[in-house]
């Protein structure tokens, strides 16, 4: 009951109620015992009133102790109570309003506090990434000075250690600026709108050089309408294929790789598929793939030198395009990547 009607219905309960039994007394007894009526009046309109104050007391300054008690929690910092409404009034509907700004603090609290974490992981993740090859740098430049490269080839060999590990470094901190540029959205996109058909075509080609090259099988195959059209970053679109490939390539246990690439038409979307013959992902892994620095094999020292950033800057690449991207994997059979791009859909004028 809303808190207007408690009042009119208090208003009419404190001025009638008392003068319709005061009436009724009138005229069961006798007209000159009017002192006693007018005493019974008082008495009556006395208990009214109590009652009345009573319930509206219950109904307004309980709730409110609450609100009070909850304000005090929040202004300590605690979020862990609960606000249940007990009546549908205003009063009711402020403690409904109170629990939901409850709620929304305390996820934006636990939101901070995952964002710290992640924040603290990234830092010991690059301090770990960049310190193993700094490490191995300092080594042979330390075996140089020390004159243990005492021949011309383990000089060479010292050399082109040195190089490899000072590329590896450049790689990991170009992957770790781009993908904070990313996270920023620092990266300016520069979306067009292209065929479909052609623009996987071309993707297709370049690949099959590439990887025919590197002696790996290629199958492609696009199932698209040739007016079927996308609004994409040409360049930011090669980067996701590129990626996925690149780890399909890495993370092969056969003595042939093989990547095959599908495109349909799945409504208002484009659907890109690529799967290989790799050595999978296990379950466990699947779901956390496209999390930064995440990396199914656990060890950090694995000799295929990935970071685990790839994945993570696939992904937010695929949402920027207004899609998304999952993945289904088989240990031992190979792992599929699939993601969605939206389809430029021509407005009719009317
Ligand atoms: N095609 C695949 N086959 C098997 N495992 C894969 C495949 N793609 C990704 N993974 C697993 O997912 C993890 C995350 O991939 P991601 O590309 O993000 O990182 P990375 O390849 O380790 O490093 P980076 O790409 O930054 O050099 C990989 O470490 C690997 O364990
Ligand atoms: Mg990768």
């Amino acid at each position: 009951m809303k808190l207007k009607t408690k009042l009119v219905i208090a208003f009419i309960l404190v001025m009638i109620f008392p003068t319709f039994v005061t009436m009724a007394g009138m005229h069961m007894l006798a007209p000159n015992k009017a002192g006693e009526i007018q005493q019974m009046y008082l008495i009556i309109v006395c208990v009214t009133t109590a009652v009345l104050v009573w319930w509206i007391y219950k109904t307004v300054s309980v709730p409110l102790a609450k609100l009070q008690e909850a304000t005090r929690n929040i202004k300590e910092g605690n979020l862990d109570f609960e606000i249940k409404p007990e009546n549908d009034d205003e009063i009711g509907q402020v403690c409904q309003d109170f629990e939901e700004m409850r709620l929304r603090l305390k996820a934006n609290a636990e939101e901070k506090i995952e964002f710290d974490r992640e924040n603290k992981e990234l830092i010991s993740n690059i301090s770990h990434d960049l310190k193993t090859p700094i490490t191995a740098i300092k080594g042979y430049v330390e075996g140089i000075m020390d004159g243990v490269a005492d021949t011309p080839e383990k000089m060479d060999r010292y050399i082109k250690t040195i190089y490899n590990k000072a590329n590896e470094m450049d790689r990991l901190i170009n992957e770790l600026t781009l993908y904070s540029k990313i996270d920023t959205n620092r990266i300016p996109y520069d979306f067009t709108t292209i065929s479909a058909k052609q623009y996987f075509r071309d993707c297709a080609e370049d690949l099959a050089i590439e990887l025919e090259s590197k002696g790996a099988k290629f199958e492609y195959r696009n199932y698209l309408e040739e007016d079927a059209k996308i609004i994409v970053d040409p360049e930011q679109m090669r980067r996701v294929i590129n990626n996925i490939v690149s780890n399909s390539l890495k993370y092969t246990d056969k003595p042939q790789a093989e990547i095959r690439m599908k495109i349909l038409d799945v409504g208002d979307f484009i659907q890109v598929e690529l799967s290989d013959n790799g050595k999978g992902i296990a379950t466990k892994d699947l779901p956390y793939i496209f999390e930064r620095f995440y990396r199914a094999d656990a060890s950090r020292n694995s000799s295929k030198g990935g970071s685990g950033i790839g994945l993570a800057i696939v992904k937010k690449i695929v949402e920027e395009h207004g899609g998304k991207i999952w993945a289904t994997s088989e240990e031992g059979v190979g792992t599929t990547m699939y993601f969605v791009v939206r389809k430029y859909q021509e407005v009719p004028i009317e």
